[in-house]
C-alpha cells in the first residue's frame, strides 16, 4: 500500500525526472450521496429514484469502475429553503465524490449552485428545472431525466393536432409547474391555440375545489395539467368527482398519472398524457429492466425508477472513462456526451448540456397502465437557452 508520504515522494521524483506521474486508477470506496425526498407529497418518487440506481449498481455486481459503493441518504423533504443546509451536509461533512438528487426543481437549483461552486459531481434523476441545464449548466452537472419544458411541449403537439383551440393550465405554483405549461404553450400556440387563463395553487397545496368551478366556467376545449406524486393522485380525483372528466379533456405532463395510477382508480381511466416512459414500450430493454425491478421490490417500475436506473448508467459510463475519478468533469463529460444510452425508456443521448434527447410518448390510462399509444415527438431536445460550457 502507497501512504501519502510515499505517494508525495514517488511523484516528486518523476516530477525532478521530468515525467508527468499517470492518472491512476482511483481505489476505495465511491461514496454516493442520495439527496431525495423521503417524505412528502414526492416521498415515493425518491423511493422508486433510490430503487433504480441501486438495481443497476447490483446488476454490475455492486462496484462501478471498481470501486465499490457506499450510500449516504439525505431527506430533502422537497423543502427549498433546506436545501443548501443539506446538499452542504453531503458536500462537506460526509465529502461524498458524487451526489444524485433530486425530485423537486426548487431544491435542485439550490443543489446546482452548491455543485457548481465545490465542482462536486451531480447527477439529477428527475427535477426538470429548466435552468441547471440551461443558465446555470456546468461540465460536473448531469440530468437522467428530462427538462420541465419537454414533455409540456410534446403534449402542446398533441393536443393542437387533436383540433382543440382553447386551453387553461392548471399547476402548482413553482419552477416545475410553470416551465411545464410553458413547454405546452410553446407548441399550442405556434400551432394556433390559445392558452386562455394559467391557475395555480401554492406548492404543495391540494386544495382544487376553487379552481375546479372556475375551469367549468371558462368552458375551455381542453386542460393541460402538472401535478406529480401525491398532488397527482388528488387532482384526478377531485377532477372527476367535480364531474369536469366527461365534459373537459384533461391532458397533462405524464406525471400526473405515473406510478399514481393504483391510488386514482377509475378516475384516471382513458386520461392522454406524455412523457419520456410508458407501460407496453417496444423497447427490448424495457421488458429485461421490469423483470429484473419486479423480482428484486416486488412491484412494478415508473418513470422514476427509470430515471434512477439511467442516472446509475451516466455514473458508470462516465467513470469507466476516467478510472473512477469524480473530480474528473471534463474527461466524465466527453465519454457521456459521446454516449447512447441503453435506457428502458428507448437509448437516449445527451445534449451538450447534459440533459437527455430523447423521444416523448403518447400515453393513454388503460387500468393501471400508461399504455404506449405513439411517438408525439422523436429526439426532443430542451431548448438549453442560456448555456455555455
Ligand atoms: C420537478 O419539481 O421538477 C418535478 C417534480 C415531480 C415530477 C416532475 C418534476
Amino acid at each position: 500500500m502507497m501512504n501519502r508520504k510515499t505517494f508525495l515522494t514517488s511523484a516528486a521524483s518523476l516530477a525532478l525526472a521530468g515525467i508527468a506521474p499517470l492518472a491512476r486508477a482511483q481505489a476505495g470506496k465511491l461514496k454516493v450521496g442520495f439527496m431525495l425526498p423521503a417524505t412528502g407529497t414526492y416521498a415515493a418518487l425518491g423511493t422508486a429514484i433510490d430503487n433504480g440506481f441501486r438495481l443497476y449498481v447490483d446488476q454490475l455486481g455492486g462496484k462501478i469502475a471498481g470501486r465499490e459503493i457506499e450510500y449516504i441518504r439525505v431527506d430533502d423533504e422537497s423543502d427549498p429553503s433546506k436545501a443548501t443546509d443539506n446538499v452542504n451536509k453531503l458536500i462537506k461533512r460526509d465529502n461524498v465524490d458524487v451526489i444524485v438528487g433530486t425530485v423537486h426543481s426548487g431544491v435542485a437549483m439550490a443543489m446546482a449552485k452548491a455543485a457548481k461552486e465545490s465542482g462536486t459531481l451531480l447527477i439529477i434523476p428527475n427535477a426538470g428545472a429548466d435552468a441547471v441545464t440551461g443558465p446555470m449548466c456546468a461540465p460536473n452537472i448531469f440530468r437522467s431525466s428530462f427538462s420541465n419544458w419537454q414533455p409540456g411541449f410534446a403534449m402542446g403537439e398533441v393536443a393542437a393536432k387533436q383540433g382543440h383551440k382553447k386551453a387553461v393550465t392548471i399547476t402548482w405554483k413553482y419552477a416545475a409547474g410553470a416551465e411545464s405549461v410553458k413547454g405546452f404553450k410553446d407548441a399550442f400556440e405556434k400551432a394556433g391555440g390559445k392558452v386562455m387563463k394559467d391557475l395555480t395553487v401554492p406548492f404543495p397545496n391540494v386544495e382544487f375545489q376553487a379552481l375546479l368551478t372556475e375551469i367549468a366556467s371558462l368552458k375551455p376545449d381542453v386542460v393541460y395539467t402538472f401535478f406529480a406524486g401525491g398532488g397527482a393522485v388528488k387532482f384526478v380525483k377531485d377532477y372527476a368527482a367535480a364531474g369536469l372528466k366527461d365534459s373537459i379533456p384533461l391532458v397533462g405532463a405524464g406525471f400526473v398519472t405515473d406510478g399514481t395510477l393504483e391510488a386514482q382508480g377509475a378516475a384516471a381511466e382513458g386520461l392522454l398524457t406524455a412523457l419520456h416512459y410508458a407501460d407496453e414500450l417496444p423497447a427490448p430493454k424495457d421488458k429485461e429492466f421490469r423483470l429484473a425491478y419486479a423480482k428484486a421490490y416486488k412491484m412494478q417500475p415508473d418513470v422514476y425508477a427509470v430515471q434512477g436506473y439511467d442516472a446509475a448508467q451516466i455514473l458508470a459510463i462516465g467513470l469507466n472513462a476516467t478510472k473512477g475519478d469524480a473530480k474528473n468533469a471534463k474527461a466524465f463529460s466527453a465519454a457521456v456526451t459521446k454516449a447512447t444510452i441503453d435506457s428502458p425508456r428507448g437509448k437516449f443521448t445527451m445534449s451538450k448540456a447534459h440533459n437527455p434527447v430523447q423521444d416523448m410518448y403518447l400515453r393513454k390510462v388503460v387500468g393501471n397502465e400508461n399504455v404506449y399509444q405513439s411517438v408525439a415527438v422523436k429526439a426532443l431536445a430542451d431548448p438549453a437557452t442560456g448555456c455555455r460550457m
